[in-house]
């Protein structure tokens, strides 16, 4: 069934941000629309792209029709195997780095010609032929992996959100049980590089997924002028935002946990969630760091007044201490 631009429901882009979950909880029975399917990859498609090379490719597959089925279900990492049975389709969003050394030269002359290239910016034909090109062309290949598959990246979050305002549910799925085996699956060349998949279909579970999941404080992510120098959100800003759907209630949301056992009890799994010690909540929640709102921390207290609670597997301290320290970073603000 094709579709209307009537029948295409209308969303801000901060109001899809907004709603925008990582959906785990699919319904089987419910398929997503082809068209659908089309308007997100529209929006990858659509995604910037560097020197508009167009690096960023998919493939599309659902269960029920993919022969490759059985080889890609045992790539897929172990906590995502309910979600890619259950969902409707899976996108395998690509990385071409041929495009980088293949299509830049073409990239840029489409930009010329639709007016975005200007000489007015210093460009210049011999000197993109002569220096520019010559210099991007020969970047080892690990350098342009880099570069691309950050801009994979601007093009999967634009298909998710372009997913999530057509009212469906999307979530991103690591393939680590197998490396490289998506692509041999597949039959992908060593110039197609995979990172995740993207799952979709209509969620089982409540669409605002128990509420929005907390993150860092602004202030402690984004640095105004310095590195180091919090750059403090604006509350009215924030209360606007608000206002636009943009920012939403906290998670969890009232019900959260029971709709969590209800879903688990309708496909015979396991009830329940996975707790770490009590130690290790309160400091969590004690963090100065995150942006934890009344309901989190209601939620830890109860899970501490629960009990039952595992033990810090203090044979693995010494492990993670030296993990860390690698990485020149505090052990003991989280290893008190
Ligand atoms: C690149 C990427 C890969 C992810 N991989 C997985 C995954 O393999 N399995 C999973 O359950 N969630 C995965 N997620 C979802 C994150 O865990 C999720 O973003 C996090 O729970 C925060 O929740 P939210 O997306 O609902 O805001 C992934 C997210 C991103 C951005």
């Amino acid at each position: 069934m094709s579709v209307t631009a009537a029948q295409i429901s209308d969303s801000s882009v901060l109001k899809a941000i907004g709603d925008r979950r990582s959906i785990r909880y699919f319904d089987p029975d419910k398929k997503v629309e082809d068209w659908k399917v089309q308007a997100i990859l529209q929006a990858g498609r659509l995604a910037s792209c560097q020197g508009n090379i167009n690096a960023t490719e998919a493939i599309v597959v659902q269960k029920e029709s993919c022969d490759l089925w059985d080889e890609i279900e045992e790539c897929v990492s172990g906590f995502n195997v309910q979600i890619i049975n259950q969902c409707s389709h899976l996108i395998f969003w690509l990385t071409n780095l041929n495009a980088w050394y293949g299509r830049a030269n073409d990239g840029l002359s489409s930009l010329a010609l639709v007016g975005a290239l200007t000489k007015y910016h210093g460009w210049n034909y011999e000197f993109t032929m002569t220096q520019t090109m010559p210099r991007l062309m020969s970047f080892p290949t690990e350098r342009t992996e880099i570069l691309l598959r950050f801009e994979s990246g601007q093009a999967v979050g634009n298909a998710v959100l372009a997913g999530t305002s057509l009212g469906l549910g999307n979530i991103l799925l690591a393939f680590g049980r197998k490396p490289g085996g998506v692509e041999k699956a597949f039959g992908l060349a060593p110039n197609l590089k995979f990172t995740w998949a993207h799952a979709i279909g209509y969620p089982l579970e409540d669409p605002k997924a128990g509420g929005q999941r907390p993150r860092i404080k602004f202030e402690k992510l984004f640095h105004d002028g310095a590195y180091g120098m919090p750059l403090y959100p604006d509350p009215a800003v924030d209360d606007a935002l608000r206002e636009k759907g943009m920012l939403q209630e906290q998670a969890p949301l009232p019900g959260r946990m029971k709709e969590l056992d209800d879903l688990a009890a309708k496909f015979s799994r396991d009830p329940g969630i996975v707790s770490w010690p009590a130690k290790e909540v309160e400091r969590l929640i004690a963090d100065e760091d995150w942006d934890f709102g009344p309901a989190i921390k209601a939620r830890a207290k109860e899970v501490v007044a629960e009990g039952g609670l595992p033990d810090y597997p203090e044979e693995m301290r010494e492990t993670f201490e030296k993990l860390m320290a690698e990485h020149g970073i505090d052990t003991a603000k989280y290893l008190s």
